[in-house]
């Protein structure tokens, strides 16, 4: 059944033996979900600890934009991980939780939706969720990781405002309320076994799946940064998550995806 407030001990009972039942923080309102988990790990807390509000006061975009999400209506939540691994592939952490999210709405709606590259999912030209990874490294090795979902789900943005025309939300797209629990429980699922490829070095199938579900490639794309500005067509995403492009000199770039924003070129509509 469809209830209207998120349950941590539905969450928990859900999630079984999974490393994400262990350490849930469940609140109702927070400035950022991110912004607590980092609390949490610097402060010490373990791997697969998870913070799930109702409602976010500050929520946060990249590049310091803010994330707009009404109170009982969406997921908002961040995950904590304290990975072996090298900087270089933190990135990869930010797909498959893309990749995690596509399986658990496609099982849940029935609706598929697809990874704009760096960290945003979208349905029809509109967008549907995002992810803000942030990490703490040392020697180049990563102490821990923070990755923070924002994924609309019975919202509907106010009919004329701009947040209408960009962003959509699940019950927007089939038309009924579809339960944040259970959703929720899906994703992490999917994500611990993604997680468990990524770590045992499994990542051939999941950089495939990665490539199957964007929607940049062979698409004429504009990135842009503080400091550049790249055109070129979009060739596949690697396996550290980076963006390839071919430049209008035909060569190869590696786009890593730091700061970058991508937006589609002309005659490349979404
Ligand atoms: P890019 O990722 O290419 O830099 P972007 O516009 O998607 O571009 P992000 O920083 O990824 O930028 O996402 C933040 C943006 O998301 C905000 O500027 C806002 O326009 C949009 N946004 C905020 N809240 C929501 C929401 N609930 N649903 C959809 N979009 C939202
Ligand atoms: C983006 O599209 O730029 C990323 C948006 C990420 C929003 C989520 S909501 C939960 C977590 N806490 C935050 O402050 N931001 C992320």
């Amino acid at each position: 059944m469809v209830n209207d407030g998120l349950n941590p001990d539905a969450i928990k009972g859900g999630l079984g033996q999974s490393l994400f039942a262990t350490h849930i923080v469940y609140l109702e309102t927070v400035d950022s979900t991110n912004r607590l988990a980092k609390e949490l790990a610097s402060a010490g807390a373990a791997e697969g600890a998870i913070v799930i509000v109702e409602e976010q006061t500050a929520g946060r975009g990249r590049r310091g934009r803010s994330w707009v999400s009404p109170g009982r209506a969406n997921l908002t939540f961040s995950i904590l991980l304290r990975p072996t691994l090298v900087v270089d592939k933190v990135f990869s952490l930010t797909m498959i939780l893309a990749l995690a999210c596509i399986e658990a709405v496609k099982k849940r709606t029935g609706l598929s939706c697809m990874i704009k590259w760096p960290n945003d999912l979208y349905v029809g030209g509109k967008k549907l969720a995002g992810i803000l990874t942030e990490f703490a490294a040392r020697d180049r090795r990563v102490e821990w990781v923070v990755l923070g979902l924002g994924l609309n789900v019975n919202w509907y943005p106010a009919e004329g405002e701009t947040m209408s025309r960009l962003a959509t939300s699940l019950q927007a797209e089939i038309g009924k309320r579809v339960s944040r629990n259970e959703l929720l429980v899906e994703i992490l699922v999917q994500f611990e076994a993604y997680y468990n490829d990524v770590l045992s070095g499994r990542i051939e199938k999941v950089y495939e799946r990665w490539n199957d579900f964007s929607l940049v490639l062979g698409k004429q794309v504009v990135i842009e940064s503080d400091q550049l500005k790249i055109t070129g067509k979009a060739l596949r995403i690697d396996q550290d998550g980076a963006l390839i492009i071919e430049d209008g000199e035909g060569k190869e770039q590696k786009i890593i995806h730091g700061e970058v924003s991508l937006r589609f070129g002309e005659g490349a509509p979404l």
